[in-house]
């Protein structure tokens, strides 16, 4: 076991377990978006960041992707952390303005769209990839892909045609936290 503190409270996890794990663990709220216990953690929203204090220098992390480790010393809501994620949460809710998850989550950020919000966007996916993951790792499939870089990058089928791989199970609509999957799920459909 690994032990370390959390918010100044000692905590023990296993080896291979993340901060994250461990303050789910303990009760102690992380806020995240992307992270699903069923699929691999993959780092894509960066809004479960932490302070982590490992004696010579002190650095903001993702704690869903940072391993445990001996005598860190880890705090999740200092001013320097909620001023991190008030800017991410800025960032998700201009890029996906038609979100009704994210426009309720930045509430609680007091986060307000922006003027450098993205214009013109209906579909509400955040690109958080849960369903990509969940399709891969836990259906075994690749009914699901991203498609496109950069402003354009999106969730797709592959090629953009309604996939012959899904089977209909079901699995992205229910990890999916926003309604974007239904709206591509009824594309691919379609
Ligand atoms: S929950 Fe950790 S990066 Fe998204």
């Amino acid at each position: 076991m690994v032990t370390f503190t959390i918010n100044g409270k000692e905590v023990q996890g296993q080896k291979d377990w993340t901060i994250l794990d461990v303050a789910r663990w303990e009760g102690i709220p992380i806020p995240t978006l992307c992270h699903h216990p069923a699929v691999e953690p993959y780092g894509a929203c960066r809004l479960c960041v932490v302070e982590v204090d490992e004696g010579r220098r002190t650095r903001i992390v993702i704690s869903c992707m940072y391993p445990v480790k001996e005598g860190i010393k880890v705090r999740t809501d200092t001013p320097r952390v909620q001023n991190v994620r008030r800017w991410i949460m800025q960032l998700l809710l201009d890029e996906s303005p038609a979100s009704s998850y994210l426009k309720e989550l930045a509430k609680s950020f007091d986060v307000k769209p922006s003027r450098f919000q993205k214009a013109g966007v209906s579909f509400a996916c955040h690109l958080c990839g849960l369903c990509v993951r969940a399709c891969q790792e836990v259906v075994g499939i690749q009914a699901l892909t991203f498609s496109n870089r950069g402003l354009k990058k999106e969730i797709a089928s592959p090629l953009q045609m309604g996939s012959k791989d899904c089977i209909s199970c079901g699995n992205c609509l229910y990890v999916c936290p926003s309604l974007g999957m239904e709206q591509l799920y009824a594309r691919m459909r379609a």
